[in-house]
């Protein structure tokens, strides 16, 4: 497993975080407790968790889970809301399901329309100065809004976010226009969910084949109809992965870890199986071409009409030099 620096966070965490929203869903205690276990036999030291997962189930999961090793693993969860009251208590109801006095990330989960980023900051520094979490982040924010809310915790002294949890792979791109751009200047650790578009791009579904039985389709219908716009995409990387004798997670997770801006995937697994195929995918990677000819695959790329050099301007990662 390789370890990378967090952001401006003084830790290292692995390179594999752990997703756990499959465990209450897919995955019973036992199964959850063993998967856990065998990452972290792995050299994964980095779990992903959410009060919103399960209506808490999966917190008291994972707190059951590493109850004998807690203090090995770097634990994140999250806030689904981002008023001072809403985080006030979430905290304490997420520390209390995991059985632990202290999270290493808290990240608030998405942000709300009308919400008061000074309010939110204020409420975010109060938990890290009571020692309730080490460092606090967010997830899918627009970047001029994790500016705006660094900028006021900067203003006033406060704690700062230092990571952004966000959906990227081959099928959603989205982030590539100025939030990747944004987390990589200002050193924000940049936390990559649905690597594998919820295993569509590792080979879980093929498309013009039935879906299995044991599989998310059954209760996700993004599944279905992100395999019907781009089924012939999937088999071209089918294709691609066999060639070079590597499986298909191997290049999309490859995909996602080329980005320079890109701290960690989060591999969400439901069986140990599915764990011990993670592992081994941190040795492999795409070069530039590679990366190029894979995205060709997908017409994903977020399209747009600009004049002059606007365009790639809003994906420049290096457009700022500090
Ligand atoms: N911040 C947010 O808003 C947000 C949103 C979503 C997720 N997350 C986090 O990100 C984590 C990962 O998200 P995700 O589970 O949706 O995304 P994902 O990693 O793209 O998909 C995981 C699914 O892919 C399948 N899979 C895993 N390994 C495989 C392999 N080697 N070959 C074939 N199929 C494989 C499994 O499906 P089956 O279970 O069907 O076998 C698994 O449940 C979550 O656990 C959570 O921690 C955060």
């Amino acid at each position: 497993m390789n370890y990378v620096s967090f952001g401006t966070a003084d830790v290292k965490v692995s390179e594999m975080c752990l997703g756990t929203m499959m465990f209450g869903e897919r995955c019973d205690q036992k199964r959850s407790s063993e998967i856990m276990r065998a990452a972290l036999d792995g050299g994964v030291n980095f779990f992903d968790t959410a009060s919103a997962y399960c209506r808490g189930r999966t917190e008291e999961i994972v707190g059951r889970g590493i109850k004998e090793y807690r203090d090995q693993i770097f634990l994140a969860s999250k806030v689904a809301g981002v008023d001072a009251k809403r985080i006030a208590e979430s905290i304490d109801e997420s520390l209390t399901r995991l059985g632990t006095d202290y999270l290493d990330l808290y990240q608030i989960h998405w942000p709300r329309k009308g919400m008061r980023v000074g309010e939110m900051m204020e409420a975010l520094d109060k938990v890290v100065q009571s020692g309730k979490a080490r460092f606090v982040g967010c997830s899918n924010y627009p970047a001029w809004v994790l500016e705006r809310s660094n900028g006021y915790a900067r203003l006033h002294g406060l704690a700062r976010m230092v990571s952004h949890q966000l959906s990227y792979n081959l099928l959603e791109r989205g982030v590539e226009v100025e939030v990747l751009p944004m987390a990589k200047t200002e050193n924000i650790a940049v936390m990559v969910y649905r690597p594998i578009a919820m295993g569509i791009l590792a080979g879980k579904y093929i498309p013009g084949q039935p879906i299995p039985e044991d599989s998310r389709a059954r209760t996700d219908e993004r599944i279905v109809k992100w395999l019907d716009s781009y089924g012939e995409g999937v088999l071209r990387l089918k294709a691609f992965a066999e060639d070079r004798g590597v499986s298909m997670f191997d290049v999309s997770v490859g995909w996602v870890r080329s980005s320079p801006a890109v701290t960690c995937p989060i591999i969400g697994v439901s069986s140990l199986s599915q764990l011990e195929k993670s592992f081994k995918t941190f040795d492999f990677t795409l070069s530039s071409d590679e990366r190029a000819e894979v995205s060709s695959f997908f017409d994903t790329e977020v399209k747009e009409v600009s004049g002059g050099n606007y365009g790639p301007l809003r994906r420049n990662l290096d457009l700022v030099a500090e």
